[in-house]
């Protein structure tokens, strides 16, 4: 085979190759923790209990409006095990990051229980938030499920993107009420200036 033809093949590779990377159900970051379909839908995540435990807020109320619930919840908030490793190192996340919340109500009466409460079975919630550049517009892109349907990206104009970015310590993304997290970012420096959680506004003179 002569060079030209040789480029000619090798050309035809490389195009054919640049077209799957560009595929909307293919490699991101992020698809190292979670699977996409091919037209860029979340798919439920199923293995994120066996990732690291960041917290368990209760009955935590941010969203005006809401509150006056005849029911107590949980939430319960993990990470992907790779980024965990990283933040531990930057104090940041890395791209493909990959964040999920679940809402359990809370129970008071069951088995030898007599007051406090215990997480329920049942799944009341489910909500992910994806740092993945190569994928979101603005960085981040934020899910929600309602059932076992693939779940679409939540447009940007959401409140969830403005109140994250507002009001999250690290980026977007609420580390000031992850115990064993908030302390690494106050040594990496890498707590958001902006943030109303006090913590940065305490530390200006
Ligand atoms: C008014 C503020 C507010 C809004 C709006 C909001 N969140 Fe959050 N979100 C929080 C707070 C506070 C936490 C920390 C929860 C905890 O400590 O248990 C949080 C945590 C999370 C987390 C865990 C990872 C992280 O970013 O820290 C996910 C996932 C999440 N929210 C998804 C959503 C989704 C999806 C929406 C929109 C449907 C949404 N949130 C809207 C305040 C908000």
């Amino acid at each position: 085979m002569n060079s030209a033809k040789l480029a000619a093949l090798l050309s035809v590779f490389l195009v054919a190759g640049g077209v799957r990377a560009g595929d909307a159900g293919t490699a991101s970051p992020s698809a190292a923790h979670v699977s996409y379909t091919a037209d860029g839908r979340l798919e439920v995540p199923t293995t994120y209990r066996d990732w690291p435990f960041l917290t368990s807020g209760l009955d935590m109320n941010y969203a005006s409006g809401e509150g006056g619930e005849d029911h107590h919840m949980f939430d319960n908030v993990f990470v992907d095990p790779d980024s965990l490793r990283a933040f531990r190192k930057t104090g940041s996340w890395p791209e493909g990051t990959v964040f999920v919340k679940e809402g359990r109500e809370g129970l008071t009466k069951g088995s030898i229980n007599r007051s406090g409460q215990f997480q329920a079975e049942p799944v009341m919630s489910l909500e992910l938030h994806i740092k993945d550049s190569a994928r979101f517009e603005g960085g981040w892109g934020f899910f929600d499920f309602g059932g076992n349907a693939p779940a679409q990206k939540i447009p940007l104009a959401a409140g969830c993107y403005s109140c994250h970015q507002s009001h999250g310590a690290v980026e977007t993304t609420f580390v000031q009420f992850y115990p064993t997290l908030i302390g690494v970012a106050r040594s990496m420096h890498t707590l958001s200036t902006d943030t109303s959680a006090g913590l940065a506004r305490r530390e200006q003179k």
